[in-house]
């Protein structure tokens, strides 16, 4: 089974039609979302988006400094990490808990800068590249790993047929 999906991204409208995608189905699967992307790319776009869909009532901001903001008012909660100014013996720290909130289908993890995780999430991801084209335009590259995610995948191809 294919475990990729590109998408053409063609301004913000798109990527808010696209987290509310996601915000359907993974309201009912919770997961894990790893996101790269440059500066700029739009990755906390995308949360902020995907959060108002969950109907997360606070004010989504980047965690880059605090590594972690987590939000519980919506329909599953949402645990929102930011790797780039991350530690090594910080990652072992958030390690065990990133995997708790993976099996549970009530959490959604995602985190920013994944690039920065030397490898060591947890296999069951949905991994979202974002890539700059211009000001508006943007092109999202997806993966998926494990049977939970490609399922998830599946679903999301769904809404582009
Ligand atoms: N189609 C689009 N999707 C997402 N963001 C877009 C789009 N078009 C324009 N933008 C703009 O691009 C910028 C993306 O910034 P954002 O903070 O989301 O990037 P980021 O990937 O989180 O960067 P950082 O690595 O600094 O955290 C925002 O100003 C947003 O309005
Ligand atoms: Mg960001």
């Amino acid at each position: 089974m294919n475990n990729t999906f590109n998408l053409h991204i063609k301004n913000i409208d798109d990527t808010d039609k696209f987290a509310q995608n996601i915000a359907q189905i993974v309201s009912k699967t919770g997961g894990l979302i790893c996101l790269y992307g440059d500066i700029g790319a739009g990755k906390t776009t995308f949360v902020k988006h995907l959060a108002k869909y969950l109907e997360i009532k606070e004010k989504v901001t980047s965690p880059s400094f605090v590594i972690l903001n987590e939000y519980h008012s919506g329909k599953i909660s949402l645990y929102h990490f930011d790797l780039y100014r991350l530690e090594r013996e910080g990652l072992e720290s958030i390690l065990d808990e990133l995997h708790e909130y993976t099996e549970n289908d009530k959490a959604l993890a995602i985190i920013e800068w994944a690039e920065f995780s030397s490898g060591d999430l947890p296999e069951n991801r949905l991994e979202i590249e974002i890539k700059y084209v211009d000001e508006n335009q943007r092109r999202f590259f997806i993966k998926a790993f494990g049977d939970k995610n490609i399922k998830i995948l599946e679903l999301i191809k769904e809404f582009y047929k």
